[in-house]
């Protein structure tokens, strides 16, 4: 299974940490950037991994920021892109079964190490329930081109 990930400044020590962890257990990741502290912008990198995600380069993507709050909005503004924010692996779990999230955001400077390897074990480990859910994941296709829901 192939991950795009993605991070800012502020996300570069736990995605070198997530790296190292994914190829240990055998996923093949493409990693987007950034690659250095200094400081950058954000939307770059939600952009660059939603764009993978999407055009099928990976399976499925991990961003990282200081909070996990701009990047994840920036992925989201792609189109086909669901991107949750989790800081904790039931979030994670839900955010597959019930939206076919298709990248996982995470803060560096609000969860540790081992929490967000236990978020991307349940993400990357968890299907789609689909039926009910399946036609308000359909709306998100929806919204993105223009209809009005309701
Ligand atoms: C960068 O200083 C910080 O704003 C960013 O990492 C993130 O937390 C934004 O949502």
């Amino acid at each position: 299974m192939k991950i795009a990930i993605g991070n800012d400044h502020g996300g570069v020590e736990l995605k070198r940490h997530l790296v190292e962890y994914l190829t240990g257990k055998g996923y093949e990741v493409i990693d987007l950037g950034a690659q250095t502290t200094e400081s950058c912008n954000y939307p770059v990198f939600g952009q660059k991994v939603g764009q993978a995600v999407v055009a099928g380069e990976a399976d499925y993507g991990v961003l990282i920021c200081g909070t996990g709050i701009g990047i994840s909005i920036a992925a989201n503004k792609v189109d086909g892109v669901r991107c949750a924010l989790c800081s904790e692996p039931v979030s994670a779990r839900l955010a597959r079964e019930h939206n076919n999230a298709n990248i996982v955001a995470m803060g560096a400077r609000t969860i540790g190490p081992v929490m967000a390897e236990g978020i991307l074990d349940v993400f990357l480990n968890t299907g789609f329930q689909g039926g009910r859910h399946a036609t308000r994941v359909g709306m998100f296709e929806r919204i993105e081109k223009g209809e009005q829901l309701d």
